[in-house]
């Protein structure tokens, strides 16, 4: 835990005078941080605010090779200037590519050693690949249930589990964050995602169980729930259905749809020494969708 100018430390006398204190919190300096489904949309947006806050930071998805917008945002954070300044001074940034399937169980927690005995530590792991289909709940082929939630579900814990094994090996303090849904909390209206929705679930439940076997391990594990999201996910959707936007829209008070960045401040808060307090927790990122 950084340390921070708390009411106790200015009354007992040792506070410092650093206007950046509460803010430090929120850094990452030093650490490592995993994101699956990293090489687009929600994954890589956290994965550059983690690297922006600090880490040094893996992602980790199907494809062979990252894709040009990956290459770009791994050259602007190459670019970041050196920091000079508070609890951020001299770190390194960097975003790294490795593939993989969150659904082969041995592979994740292979992929994930190498990681660890090149960097040293696992300090943030982000469980966010996922998979989105629709069909006929009447008429849901076996294959694709079983698909969904062998990504959604099966490759959560996989990836929580090859994170886990690092950070108890190398006593490491760590954060374990997935990302659930509105759609484990609740059904999205007008849409068949029987599947998704139930993966969802499974989520949020599995959050809570991984919380409380690993916090005597020293590991935290905290999950976001996001409303709809501006990504290749929901651009599927969008683009064979004009009107849908509009019906989202209406479905949360807020009257709008979210953009990945609004999904950073809950990812670096579990991220980071601001939730050290914040186990088994669901963060609702959605407009106040649930709300109504
Ligand atoms: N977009 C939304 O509206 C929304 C809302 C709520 C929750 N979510 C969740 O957020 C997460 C990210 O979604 P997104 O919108 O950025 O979607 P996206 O489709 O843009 O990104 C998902 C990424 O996961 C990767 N992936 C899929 N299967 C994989 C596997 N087997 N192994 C490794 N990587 C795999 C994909 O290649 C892709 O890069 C998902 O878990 C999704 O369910 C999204």
């Amino acid at each position: 835990m950084a340390s921070v100018s708390t009411v106790s430390a200015i009354l007992s006398g040792h506070a410092t005078p650093d206007p950046s204190d509460v803010l430090s919190m929120f850094a990452l300096p030093g650490r490592v941080a995993l994101v699956t489904g990293g090489v687009r949309g929600i994954g890589l947006e956290i994965a550059l605010a983690y690297a922006e806050a600090g880490a040094t930071v893996y992602c980790l998805d199907l494809p062979a090779h990252p894709s040009e917008d990956f290459i770009k945002v791994q050259a602007h954070v190459a670019a970041l200037p050196a920091l000079s300044i508070g609890i951020l001074k001299g770190a390194k940034r960097r975003l790294e590519y490795t593939s993989c399937d969150v659904t082969h169980q041995k592979e994740m927690w292979a992929v994930v050693e190498r990681i660890a005995e090149k960097e040293g530590r696992i300090d943030v792991c982000l469980c966010n690949a996922g998979v989105l289909h629709a069909a006929d709940v009447l008429e849901y082929p076996a294959e694709d249930w079983q698909k969904i939630h062998d990504v959604n579900i099966n490759g959560v814990l996989f990836t929580a589990q090859a994170a886990g094994r690092q950070m108890v090996k190398r006593n490491t303090r760590g954060s374990i964050i997935t990302v659930a849904s509105i759609s484990g909390h609740c059904t999205n209206q007008g849409m068949q995602w029987t599947a998704y929705n139930t993966s969802k679930a499974a989520v949020l439940q599995m959050t809570r169980s991984l919380a409380c076997e690993l916090a005597p391990k020293g590991i935290r594990v905290n999950s976001i729930s996001p409303g709809y999201v501006y990504t290749g996910m929901t651009k599927e959707f969008l683009s064979k259905n004009p009107t849908l936007d509009g019906k989202w829209r209406a479905q949360n008070p807020t009257g709008r749809l979210a953009n990945p960045e609004e999904l950073r401040g809950a990812a670096l808060f579990l991220a980071s020494d601001a939730s050290s307090y914040c186990n088994g927790s669901d963060i609702l990122v959605d407009g106040g969708h649930c709300a109504w």
